[in-house]
């Protein structure tokens, strides 16, 4: 029987009068003041609570196929459902890669198999993720699982030549390119970001410039091509700049930063902790806080986790060899409370924009990022921004434990998740 489900006294968008929300069927049926429950209706006191349309992460690493011991489409599902997420994209540099129609829609049937948010795989752009030919892109397009992202995320698409004809099919094909923005020649051996502390710590630095190179070097190439680029996870001041540039002249240039940008610096690193090891890394106090003026202003378009989960005895080792990653999808609203919404930088309005509608919009998915109004899809995020919480890594759905912000309090909480109507998530539990 298709679920009922009563919302009381939410405030929408965190504005205006708390209201009742009626869902029933799958879509609102209802948004009134004093709505009665229907007979066998799960009724959700939510006195105070924002709602949300539910979020879209645009990058997830989901590990499966191939490391199935850190983290499963099932139980990175989990992990996105209770951190607010309705739709997740499943970055490709699994194993076997997500280069073909067979691994992509595996992906896709086991994210329909969890049935807990929408999965949607990304393809690779080249063969193995190795940057020298090109993936079928086409072949993925076409396949059971409707590919719409590519990215060799994990590794840049390094060759202007193979770049170029990426984005020049992913036109044709109406899907869009995020490109992980590291040039590798000015990264080899590259282990934090290059300046006093990196030298400080005897660690081989990793320049800025190799990402703000390849921005600017895509957004030339996307202009070109009339096609649509997105830049991954942002990390330095200087991005910004190219970014606003090349959106100034038209380009169909997207981007996204990830709450550790947002919080972290390489201030971290004094410890030689591996869990502060990320690509790109952890940079300075002045990058973190253009990073939050750039998705205040929209200059940065969206929020993404890139929720890196790794085994314990790739993170619990000496720095050089630990993996680049942490776990993002449990904790990245509270990491957005903290750095945007506290300070006054964005309103629970405009987290609706860079959680939700903007990923929405950047992946062209019809039915997530949607209105809250009657007749829209009941995909919906219920936050409690009062909430304080100590964040455990053990205690989140994923496999891996990975947090930086282990023991941290932090603010706002996700209390419930809807997809579709369905309350998937609640009060930290999966239902
Ligand atoms: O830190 C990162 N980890 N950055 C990436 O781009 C890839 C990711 C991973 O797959 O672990």
């Amino acid at each position: 029987m298709p679920e009922t489900v009563l919302l009381k006294g939410v405030r929408r968008y965190g504005e205006g009068e708390p209201v009742d929300v009626l869902a029933a069927e799958g879509v609102i049926a209802e948004i009134a003041q004093g709505i009665t429950p229907p007979e066998g209706a799960d009724v959700i006191d939510a006195e105070g609570h924002v709602l949300l349309p539910g979020f879209v992460d645009l990058h997830t690493h989901l590990r499966e196929p191939g490391r199935e011991d850190t983290e499963t489409v099932a139980t990175g599902s989990a992990a996105a459902a209770l951190g607010g997420y309705t739709a997740v994209f499943a970055m490709a540099n699994t194993d076997p890669v997500a280069d073909t129609a067979v691994v992509v829609e595996h992906v896709r049937r086991a994210g329909e198999a969890a049935g807990l948010v929408d999965v949607h795989p990304v393809g690779a752009v080249t063969v193995g993720l190795k940057g020298e030919k090109l993936a079928e892109l086409g072949t993925m397009a076409e396949s059971a699982a409707r590919v719409r992202m590519f990215s060799d995320d994990g590794l840049c698409v390094h060759d202007p030549l193979i770049m170029r004809r990426a984005l020049e099919y992913s036109r044709a094909l109406g899907a869009v390119i995020a490109q992980h923005a590291e040039e590798p020649r000015l990264t080899v051996g590259a282990q934090a970001h290059e300046g006093t502390q990196a030298a400080r710590l005897g660690l081989a630095g990793w320049p800025a410039s190799a990402e703000e190179s390849i921005v600017a070097r895509d957004c030339i190439l996307a202009a070109h091509a009339a096609a649509r680029l997105h830049i991954c996870h942002v990390s330095a001041s200087g991005t910004v700049d190219v970014l606003r540039w090349a959106k100034q002249r038209g380009t169909q240039v997207s981007a996204e930063v990830t709450p550790h940008h947002l919080l972290l610096t390489h201030d971290r690193l004094d410890t030689y902790d591996p869990v502060n090891k990320v690509n790109p890394p952890l940079r300075t106090g002045a990058d973190a806080k253009t990073l939050r003026e750039a998705l205040a202003e929209g200059v940065v378009d969206c929020v993404a986790t890139d929720h890196a989960p790794h085994a314990e005895q790739d993170k619990d080792c000496e720095w050089q060899a630990a993996r680049p990653g942490m776990l993002g999808l449990q904790t990245a609203l509270s990491i957005v409370a903290e750095t945007m919404v506290r300070p006054g930088l964005l309103t629970w309005r405009d987290v609706a924009r860079v959680m939700s509608e903007r990923p929405a919009e950047i992946a062209r998915l019809a039915d997530q990022g949607r209105p809250i109004a009657e007749g829209e899809p009941a995909t919906l995020t219920l936050v409690d921004p009062d909430a304080r919480w100590t964040v455990r890594g053990a205690e989140f759905a994923s496999i891996a434990a990975n947090t930086p912000y282990e023991g941290m309090e932090l603010p706002a909480r996700v209390t419930a998740t809807l997809l579709r109507g369905r309350v998937i998530a609640r009060d930290g539990r999966i239902r």
